[in-house]
């Protein structure tokens, strides 16, 4: 059974910062936030305290005072939307860090067949994904579009681990029964499915409707899978709508096994599209090395993309073309890709994202001619901004992972996923006495890496926790109104 709901109403009090478009924050100071039990926004009203919500607000509610818990963001923190990882691999989180100089081929073979493989211990598997997921919501990860094993029983516990820790989650068990070692791989095409649906029906029996865990069709990427197998699924996805996630084009060498293998295809978007797997419903985890023609298909299918920068720096993938793909009008989203990304953190992604697009717009090494100030405006506009890179990271996420509806943002009719953000204050030396503000520092001992002197603009805060943030800056983090994480 999904959670019933909180015991009591909860007033949000404070500084709010979400993203209302791509590349525009907004600040909401001194705003109230009414969320009900259900973990339902109900109101969103500036220029309140607390005094002022009691007063107004709850009446209007129909709420009693000693039935609200009411949380305040302090002088220096703000309340953030949660992030939204939309690909990552609970079962390689072991390995994070561990890629050497390899890239996606052999990095498969070496690493992260062997760790996956190992899961199919119900011991190891628990330990593992309970781990994963605190560190996730540590880090003020509040959905994931989780890759599980090929194993039933372990793809099932790590839907229970997200059910009862709290975090939104897509589960997916892996379909692989073309390509990958003998020690792990389905046995044939209708094992594959049959394995898919029993996942399934674990799901619906934990969570009927899918509220907080919902399954998610996986084929590993096109040359792990059997055309029946893809077939099947392409099926599946027909008859029951769920979602779907994959890889494409993220390595060169895979791109060549593509060609080898699907002969009939016009190219490597194509070959989903042809069992019927590009929908709007689709993440497609990387997608570097698209051509034009592809991503006008993946355009014109509603499906979205995963951008995971440290993944595809870490493995040496390439460097997507972000503002290429959403000129395209193609949704992207953020992935940590863990374990071909070395950090579990959306925001440690939200900062290889603005890095990595950054050396898009560099010059090229071997001495580019005088270029025209056209091209010079093009280079200059791959760029991605802190505003924009926390809105790929949160609402571009909330699309990719067609929860838009319901999560993203902080507006009425939203589910309350959200993160308090606090950043360290630099005490004033000089003025001897111990103000408010180095108390509640005292208290909260940990400030994290991000120090803030008092003179900065909110903007540059932000940019500064960007840049410099960590999982000490995530106070405390909620999914559907349930405190999840509280950092002590
Ligand atoms: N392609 C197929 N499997 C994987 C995987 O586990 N990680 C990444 N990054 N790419 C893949
Ligand atoms: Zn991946």
């Amino acid at each position: 059974m999904a959670p019933l709901g909180n015991e009591k109403n909860q007033l949000y009090l404070g500084l709010f910062i979400h993203s209302v478009k791509l590349g525009e924050l907004q600040y909401l100071h001194d705003t109230a936030v009414c969320v009900d039990k259900s973990g339902k926004i109900v109101a969103v009203e500036q220029q309140y305290d607390q005094k002022k919500a009691e007063e107004t607000l709850y009446p209007k509610l129909g709420w009693k005072t000693d039935d609200v818990t009411v949380t305040i963001a302090k002088e220096g923190q703000f309340f953030f939307p949660g992030f939204i990882d939309t690909h990552i691999h609970a079962p390689q989180y072991p390995n994070v860090g561990i890629f050497g100089k390899s890239t996606l081929l052999d990095w498969l073979n070496t690493y992260t067949f062997p760790m996956e493989a190992s899961l199919s211990s119900l011991p190891k598997a628990r330990r593992v994904y309970t781990r994963c997921i605190q560190r996730t919501l540590a880090y003020g990860t509040t959905t994931a579009a989780y890759y599980a094993t090929i194993h039933v029983p372990s793809t099932n516990l790590l839907a229970d681990l997200c059910l009862s820790l709290g975090q939104r989650a897509f589960v997916g068990r892996v379909c692989m029964d073309n390509l990958g070692p003998d020690y792990y791989l389905d046995e044939s095409a209708s094992q594959s499915l049959a394995a898919t649906r029993a996942t399934i029906d674990h799901i619906r029996s934990i969570d009927a409707d899918f509220d907080l865990i919902s399954p998610i069709l996986t084929p590993r990427f096109a040359p792990a899978c059997s055309v029946d197998a893809m077939a099947q699924l392409g099926a599946l996805h027909k008859e029951t709508n769920l979602p779907i996630q994959t890889h494409i084009a993220e390595n060169v060498d895979e791109l060549k096994l593509v060609r080898d293998m699907f002969p009939d295809s016009k190219n490597y978007a194509d070959v989903y599209d042809r069992f019927g797997l590009l929908g709007k419903r689709t993440i497609l985890a990387h997608a570097i090395h698209l051509s034009d023609e592809e991503v006008d298909l993946v355009a014109s299918r509603g499906s979205k993309v995963s951008h995971c920068p440290c993944s595809n720096s870490a493995l040496t993938s390439g460097v997507a073309r972000v503002r290429w793909l959403l000129d395209k009008g193609v949704g992207v989203g953020l992935g940590t890709d863990v374990s071909g990304g070395y950090s579990p953190s959306v925001l440690d992604a939200a900062r290889q994202a603005a890095l990595v697009s950054n050396h898009l717009a560099m010059p090229s090494r071997t001495g580019e001619k005088q270029i025209d100030a056209e091209a010079e405006d093009d280079r200059e506009r791959v760029r991605l901004s802190v505003e924009e890179v926390l809105h790929l990271a949160t609402r571009g996420g909330a699309e990719v992972v067609c929860l838009g509806e319901k999560i993203g943002g902080f507006e009425v009719g939203k589910e309350w996923d959200a993160q308090l953000i606090g950043l360290g204050l630099v005490p004033d030396e000089d003025d001897g006495t111990e103000s408010k503000q180095d108390e509640d520092q005292d208290q909260e001992h940990d400030t994290g890496n991000v120090d803030i002197f008092g003179w900065e603009r909110w903007e540059d805060r932000v940019a500064k926790w960007v840049f410099n943030g960590d999982d000490r800056n995530v106070k405390k983090v909620w999914v559907r109104g349930r405190l999840v994480h509280q950092r002590r």
